[in-house]
């Protein structure tokens, strides 16, 4: 079997802390590095959590690169509310790591990566988009080295920062804007797809029983639907950022329409809304494919098996 080589940028986070697991339990990926972005906790707790994690699953091999400690001109803002004081919080509270963040940090980390990879490398970014911006900005020339990016953010409806917004666009929609005006080919896993990827009580069972790590990813899970159904009134908490990694491993996954999507900075109701001109009314040339359904028996079925081969 030919693996994709990925990088995937995370900023965990209950959803981050699964895809990570899913991306390193299967043999279709080859994940070359994670990189860390300050989104749902600060830097230095995204960083923490992402070293937990793959020290708990034995894959202290992944180079970990630290990131954007901030947005490119905003205020840090971040989702305590939802993931906990920790970005981890739950019934069950990871070992430390046992290993430390490469000393390259993350833009470096990943221009290395592209560079030596011998197939071009897809990237996943499950956070705010700040990195991938900067590493855009400082390293033009490796552009062409990157096959897709697959993101989790955006909506085409609703928002769940603000009525208008996704919270990884929200927090750096001057980043996003720039990624996606990067002419690179872009798979948008916003809001519209990733809630219907809620993890009910029967999902949550049934992750329990896998291996032994399904059971911690259960526990995350169980912590995650209680602040979802506080904050939102959700009966089942959304795995959005599996999501953009399911995509990768099955396109199909998903239904797409390849649109325009252009990034809010300016509005003072709609910072960080991805407007998305489904209906190609502007003109403009397209520049995502844009989720716009999701087959959730498929989808959990790929997680379960990613996680089975952990
Ligand atoms: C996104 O925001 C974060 O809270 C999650 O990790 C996910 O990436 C969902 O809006
Ligand atoms: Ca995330």
């Amino acid at each position: 079997m030919i693996s994709k080589p990925v990088i995937l940028d995370v900023d965990p986070g209950h959803d981050d802390a699964v895809a990570l697991m899913m991306a390193c339990g299967t043999l279709e990926l080859d994940l070359l590095a994670v990189t860390t972005v300050a989104g749902n906790v600060s830097l230095e707790k995204t960083t923490h959590n992402a070293l937990r994690v793959l020290s708990l699953i034995d894959r202290t091999n992944i180079p970990v690169a630290t990131g954007a400690a901030r947005p490119l001109r905003r205020e840090p803002y971040t989702a305590e509310y939802i993931h906990g004081e920790s970005g981890l919080d739950g019934p069950v509270e990871l070992p430390p790591p046992t290993f430390e963040p490469d000393e390259r940090g993350a833009v470096t980390l990943i221009a290395d990566t592209l560079r030596e990879s011998v197939e071009s490398v897809t990237l996943i970014p499950l956070g705010p988009l700040t990195n991938i911006a900067i590493f855009l900005r400082e390293h033009p020339d490796l552009k062409n080295r990157i096959a897709h990016i697959s993101l989790m953010g955006g909506s085409m409806g609703l928002g769940n920062t603000t009525p208008a917004a996704e919270f990884n666009i929200y927090v750096d929609p001057e980043a996003a804007r720039e990624v996606f005006e990067s002419g690179v080919p872009i798979t948008m896993c916003g809001l519209d797809v990733t809630h219907a990827a809620g993890a009910g009580p029967k999902e949550r069972e049934r992750l329990r029983s896998i291996g032994e790590t399904g059971p911690i990813v259960a526990g995350f899970l169980d912590f995650f639907a209680a602040t979802y159904e506080k904050v939102f009134g959700f009966d089942a908490p959304p795995l959005h950022d599996p999501v953009a990694v399911a995509a990768v491993l099955d396109p199909t996954v998903l239904t797409t329409r390849r649109m325009r999507v252009d990034v809010e900075c300016e509005g003072a109701l709609t910072r960080g809304e991805t407007v998305c001109d489904f209906h190609g009314v502007t003109g403009k040339p397209p520049n995502a494919d844009v989720g716009i359904g999701l087959d959730r028996e498929r989808f959990f079925e790929i997680l379960y098996d990613a996680l089975g081969g952990l």
